[in-house]
């Protein structure tokens, strides 16, 4: 409680705020929001995997009923070509510029018509031809083209003799693991109205930062960024695929424009199958030696993972490596394989989650060889400070997650040889995991205007994408201001709120926390002064410390237990546990929730997600939920994710972001645990039936 006797909202849980609009039917997404005059527009995509446009014959499409046109490269608008996007340039981003086809897949045309039936038919009438290519589509890590990733957060690890040490250790893991690419499935696909007046875009789009895509937006179409205006008022779901400036939005400008009426584009789930960014396939040769101590004397990690030449992308799968463990040599290195293929994108746990599953299934093939139990030999190798750079953690209170979740879990009864616990026919088995994410905080700007009736405006470029940032951020500003929530009136989801890092990255929250609570801050001081104005605006961007002088993570230790039917290979998750040392949580039933959710995604990964291409087509076979399998009801288990006591000393409020650690250790923790049931380790995902059997 403070002075004013106001209880403390953070730390509270509290239901999300906008949860009465979502389950009433009420809460209105993009395409529920009505507009005179909108036109439709259907996004018509590539077949061939490389090669060139010969003609898109339009003749039938535009006598049909309704359409107003059909938008190729041969009467599009010209775009920006050097648009950039969070890796750099990307070349993806003009649309139907020229006839190139750089993968199946890519937008080729849109047809516009009065109603979406309309255009759909019409652009089923669409006759392309094509001059095909010979296409690379075909991943692996020792491909030809293979070359250095690009870095993300300084070089990657290379301290010590490694060669030296894998000498003297007394066992050596050396082993590939393999993930295949997946898709994002955001409940709600990805949909835009876009319109102009005036010289400004204005667009409703479903993206999880209005902000930073207003600013491609303004790049691609060589306007200022104060004349885009972007809002996501509700967005069903992101998995980082609505990071990106979407083929949506950028056609519904384009025809916007061109049709002078405003203009829908609503994707298929297929058209983001085919079109919105996978999370790419990755190869990971992990080789770990260590003493007959249990000690690790040498880590070598090596991932890579398939991108586009289009645009640079990094899927960081390195960072458990240098991370998680203690050890005199560490090496790592990530390569990336331009081909053939939809540019991949962020999706739920980038780098960590693919990167988690290799390398600690390995660390626990060096406790099966060592014979040590698997959650002793994690416990033996904390580092005290960053085995790479030195540097001392920040809070790291990963070995608090591993002894609790394991005392909760059960871990001591369990018997580390496998295949030994039977019921009926089944093998049952358990298997741990630790994870790391690297958290920190992006520049955002908040504006907090204080009421004649006592309330707080507390204006922050957020996105809430279900995760609840909207319910958690009202609970930090009324804290700041030291009022009760009652009297914060927030606003969200608007590129006209200021600059934003968005919802992505586990960085959205901390960012819109920190910069609301420097803005209440700010205005307390100048409320205790009646003469000046008492609306504040704070940018964080120059008190943002990119060099601190300890490294920032959150951390999770999972817990698993699986059974294994022999005779068909089918596994089913009985239990999963998830301990998380992400700092001071602001919300623990909306953090909860969002953790379980992570922790179903990397069941999901573990057991059934799988985008398939035809090596001969290059082409997705598996572009809907029929052929993409992920975790159903029935599939899930009993989940418990819970947090340990744990306060981030860089943040000013304690927190850190918790969107992705959820996802990052969960596959690991349950092949862990089928190797625990069968005797046989999986070192490609996911385990399915045909894998096990
Ligand atoms: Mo997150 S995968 O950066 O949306």
């Amino acid at each position: 409680m403070n002075a004013n006797g106001i209880t403390a909202a953070v730390g509270e849980p509290r239901p999300r705020v906008e949860g009465r609009l979502k389950v009433t039917g009420s809460a209105a997404y993009v395409a529920d929001v009505p507009m005179p005059d909108l036109a439709h527009g259907w996004m018509v995509t590539a077949t061939v995997s490389r090669g060139r446009i010969r003609d898109i014959d339009a003749t039938d499409a535009l006598a049909m009923p309704g359409v107003l046109g059909v938008l190729d490269h041969r009467n599009a608008r010209r775009l920006n070509p050097d648009a950039a996007h969070h890796f750099g340039p990307d070349r993806g981003l003009p649309m139907l510029q020229d006839d190139a086809v750089p993968y199946a897949g890519r937008p080729i045309a849109l047809v516009v018509a009065r109603t979406p039936e309309q255009a759909r038919a019409a652009a089923s009438a669409l006759r392309v031809t094509y001059d095909a290519e010979p296409h690379d589509t075909e991943f692996s890590m020792n491909h030809p083209a293979a070359r250095p990733a690009s870095t993300l957060f300084g070089p990657e690890a290379d301290t010590g003799d490694l060669e030296a040490e894998l000498a003297v250790s007394t066992v050596v893991v050396d082993e590939v693991y393999r993930t295949p690419e997946e898709n994002h499935s955001a409940m709600e696909p990805h949909v835009a109205t876009a319109w102009w007046e005036d010289g400004h875009l204005y667009a409703l789009d479903s993206n999880q930062g209005p902000f930073s895509i207003s600013q491609v937006m303004a790049m691609l179409f060589f306007i200022d960024r104060d004349r885009v205006h972007i809002r996501a008022e509700h967005v069903g779901g992101g998995f980082g695929a609505k990071t990106i400036c979407g083929a949506q939005i950028i056609l519904a400008a384009m025809a916007a424009e061109h049709f002078r009426r405003p203009v829908r584009v609503a994707l298929t789930r297929r058209q983001v199958f085919l079109a919105i960014g996978s999370r790419p396939p990755t190869e990971q040769r992990v080789r770990i030696g260590a003493g007959a101590d249990g000690r690790l004397r040498a880590v070598h990690h090596h991932a890579a993972f398939a991108l586009s030449p289009l645009a640079e992308y990094i899927e960081w799968c390195t960072e458990q490596a240098r991370t998680l463990y203690a050890a005199p040599a560490i090496r790592t290195e990530l390569s990336a394989v331009p081909l053939d293929r939809l540019p991949p994108c962020t999706m739920r746990g980038p780098g960590a989650t693919p990167g988690s599953f290799a390398f600690e299934s390995a660390v626990d093939e060096v406790a099966e060889r060592l014979r040590i139990d698997p959650l002793r030999l994690r416990l033996l190798n904390q580092p005290a400070a960053s085995p790479v750079s030195g540097r001392p953690w920040s809070t790291r209170r990963l070995i608090t997650c591993l002894e609790e979740g394991a005392r909760r879990f059960g871990w001591a009864q369990r018997d580390p040889r496998p295949r030994l616990r039977r019921e009926g026919n089944l093998l049952v088995g358990t298997g741990v995991a630790a994870a790391a994410f690297v958290a920190g905080v992006f520049p955002a700007s908040a504006t907090i205007a204080a009421e004649t009736d006592g309330t707080f405006s507390v204006r922050v470029g957020a996105s809430d994408i279900g995760t609840g940032a909207r319910t958690a951020l009202i609970a930090v500003a009324a804290d700041a201001l030291g009022v009760s929530t009652e009297r914060i009136r927030l606003h969200i989801g608007d590129s006209d709120l200021g600059p934003n890092p968005g919802a992505g990255g586990s960085r959205g929250t901390t960012s819109c926390a920190f910069a609301v609570t420097e803005a209440a801050k700010a205005l307390r001081e100048k409320l205790d002064d009646p003469a000046r104005p008492v609306t504040v605006t704070v940018d964080t961007t120059p008190l943002i410390n990119w060099r601190p002088a300890e490294e920032r993570n959150t951390y999770s230790a999972v817990f698993a237990e699986v059974t294994v039917d022999p005779a068909t290979g089918e596994v089913r998750v009985r239990r999963l546990l998830g301990m998380f040392a992400v700092g001071r949580v602001i919300n623990p039933l909306l953090a909860r929730s969002q953790l379980i959710g992570g922790m179903i995604g990397g069941l999901s990964m573990a057991l059934h997600e799988e985008s398939v291409r035809d090596p001969i087509t290059g082409r997705l076979v598996t572009a809907d939920f029929a052929g993409y399998h992920i975790s159903a009801h029935a599939d899930v288990p009993n989940v418990e994710a819970d947090f340990v006591a744990d306060y981030e000393p860089q943040d000013p409020s304690g927190f850190n972001g918790l969107g992705e650690i959820g996802n990052a250790g969960v596959a690991a923790a349950i092949a862990n645990a089928v190797w625990h049931a069968t005797g046989t380790r999986h070192r490609t995902l996911p385990i399915s039936l045909g894998r096990v059997v």
